[in-house]
């Protein structure tokens, strides 16, 4: 043990500085930050060129850094570069958004979706280099075949999407967090185990050369903020 660990009921606890900063600089960083994030979008064209590999991996593990309900981090990250799986992924996904716009959205959800300007086509998703597949994982199963209940699953994976979705834009890469649900065909075609559950699926790359984004407004700090 090092001098700088304790024990807690038994269990060790190391001693650790955040970091910090003066106030002036917290200031500016803050303002920076929310620039920087003010200019993400989910795009939706994106370019063919390959990105290196340890990038994705950078940006993976960046994302598992997410807290997560009792550190279970019930979350795996596939990402696919294969152009097979990437086509039957595509095959798949436009067959369950055409049923979604054919029949299963209703009138005001196909009203809210018109500014988007999208329809059931994904070219995308063959397009960029990179899909990634978040799973969560509702449970483990213990090496004797028990399973082991997570916690708090969605909102662990949320996070964990959220800090992903940071990494990307961090990187200068682009994303779209698409849900062609139902998503089971994503659990079939990676032949994941059963414990795990498609949650968001994200093509990755660089962005296309001319690129258009809907033209939507975020919402003003007093429609999504009260101080008490
Ligand atoms: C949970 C979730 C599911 C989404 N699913 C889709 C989708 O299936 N297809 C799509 O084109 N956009 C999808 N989006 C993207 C939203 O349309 C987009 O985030 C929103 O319009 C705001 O635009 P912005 O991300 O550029 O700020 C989804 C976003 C979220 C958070």
């Amino acid at each position: 043990m090092t001098k700088d660990a304790i024990l807690i009921d038994g269990f060790k606890h190391f001693s650790h500085t955040p970091e910090q900063f003066p106030e002036n600089e917290i200031l500016e960083k803050t303002a920076a930050y929310l620039k920087f994030m003010d200019k993400r979008r989910s795009i939706r064209h994106f370019s063919d060129k390959l990105v290196p590999l340890e990038i994705l991996e950078n940006i993976i593990k960046t994302a598992s850094t997410a807290p997560s309900g009792a550190n279970k981090q019930p979350w795996t990250f596939c990402l696919i570069q294969s152009p097979k799986i990437k086509h039957k992924i595509r095959e798949a996904a436009e067959a369950e958004e055409e049923k979604s716009y054919a029949k299963r959205m209703n009138e005001s959800w196909l009203k809210d979706l018109a500014p988007l300007g999208t329809n059931a086509d994904k070219p995308f998703l063959e397009t960029a280099p990179y899909l990634i597949v978040v799973f969560k994982k509702p449970y483990e199963i213990d090496k004797n075949g028990e399973k082991r209940q997570n916690y708090y699953v969605n909102e662990s994976v949320g996070m964990a999407c959220g800090l992903l979705i940071a990494a990307i834009h961090n990187a200068g890469l682009v994303t779209l967090t698409h849900t062609p649900s139902p998503m089971r065909f994503l659990e079939q075609i990676l032949e994941r185990p059963s414990n795990e559950r498609a949650f968001l699926l994200l093509p990755v790359g660089y962005p296309a050369k001319e690129v258009y984004v809907p033209g939507i407004l975020r919402k003003p700090l007093e429609k999504i903020y009260k101080l008490y």
